[in-house]
């Protein structure tokens, strides 16, 4: 475009046509960097419908996508637009916070890419005027303390992790597993608050059950909480524990017991040798779907539904209403296994 416009003109009839195409360039540009178009779709009586932005750190994660499949569901309900926006690090928020603003948004919900940004992306929703919900990582203040001031909705991490070590330790009695032969690895990303409960839960639960404290193994992800990071973390552990003979592996999601369970793998301990149990459901059933089992043996399935479509209900009867949602809202978990994970996901709207 730019090699077009800077050719020389050399007739008269042709500056015209230069300054018509120069003035819609700019124009056009200008519209989309400052990003002005307000003008957006309407509902039935013509009214202009009010927008949502839906901000999440990890887009290609199936939870994530699941988030973002009921925030339509909920919108398609009431009638107003999601604007879904990946925002993997602190500079794609801030901007798309801006642009939310920019394009007439109302307010947003935002699982953040890294919990210490809780300060900023308050700031820059007030700025903007903005209404702020946050989703499953809870933004962490200044002073290293959760934001409690901020509306919230998390997993019940802890009872969570809770059932994860409850399934772990009742599968390695059924197998018939002796202690000696057994470790536990468990992996996490330690700055965030729903990770580290997850984990302490499922550590509390198997500690109660009678397995040794110091058979567990913690690994942690660095950055964010994806298959390959976990492997990562996972095989820092297995290296430094080469002579265990069984595995239970447990993490702060799917993506992390898968990480662990494919380490395994890589060191030849099979589905014979380990039980993992993760959290989440949506990634972990790929191993279900897979002909040949593998060692990831069940998962609580945690809710998308609740955390997609309830936190934008939340956010539109806000903004319509000026209902307020509650400050913290805490949600529930299901184990499922290989063998019913069908019929509980189709229950739940997560399978067709
Ligand atoms: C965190 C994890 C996700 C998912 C959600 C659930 O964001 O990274 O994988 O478990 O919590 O709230």
């Amino acid at each position: 475009m730019r090699m077009i416009l800077s050719k020389p003109i050399r007739r008269k009839g042709n500056t015209m046509w230069r300054y018509i195409l120069t003035t819609t360039l700019v124009a056009f540009v200008g519209l989309t960097v400052c990003g002005c178009d307000k003008g957006g779709a309407t509902d039935a009586n013509g009214n202009e419908k009010v927008k949502i932005g839906f901000l999440v750190k990890q887009p290609e994660e199936p939870w994530f996508q699941n988030e973002w499949k009921f925030a339509d569901e909920a919108a398609a309900k009431y009638g107003f637009d999601v604007i879904k926006i990946g925002t993997p690090d602190g500079e794609k928020v801030l901007t798309a916070i801006d642009n939310l603003a920019a394009k007439g948004a109302k307010g947003f919900i935002i699982c953040t890419p890294d919990v210490r940004l809780g300060p900023a992306i308050v700031d820059a929703a007030k700025r903007n005027d903005l209404k702020l919900f946050s989703v499953d990582d809870r933004f962490i203040g200044s002073d290293g303390k959760p934001m409690k001031d901020v509306h919230y909705m998390g997993i019940s991490a802890r009872k969570i992790g809770n059932m994860v070590g409850k399934a772990l330790a009742e599968e390695m009695k059924k197998r018939g597993w002796k202690a000696e032969d057994t470790a536990a690895m468990g992996i996490g990303l330690q700055e965030l608050e729903t990770a580290r409960e997850r984990i302490e839960g499922a550590t509390e639960t198997l500690v109660a059950a009678g397995f040794p404290k110091d058979k567990i193994h913690i690994g942690q992800v660095t950055g964010m909480a994806d298959v390959n990071n976990a492997f990562n973390a996972a095989d820092v552990v297995l290296t430094q524990h080469r002579d265990v003979k069984n595995w239970l592996v447990f993490g702060m999601n799917d993506e992390a017991v898968l990480g662990g369970i494919r380490a395994l793998e890589g060191r030849n301990v099979g589905v014979d040798r380990t039980i993992g149990v993760g959290i989440g459901g949506s990634t972990g059933k790929g191993d279900w779907e897979m002909e040949k089992p593998t060692g990831f043996f069940a998962a609580v399935l945690i809710s998308p539904r609740h955390h997609g479509y309830m936190t934008s209900e939340f956010m539109y009867k806000w903004i319509t209403e000026g209902k307020e949602p509650p400050m913290t809202t805490f949600t529930d978990g299901i184990l499922i296994n290989r063998d019913n994970y069908k019929k509980i996901m189709k229950e739940q709207g997560l399978l067709d």
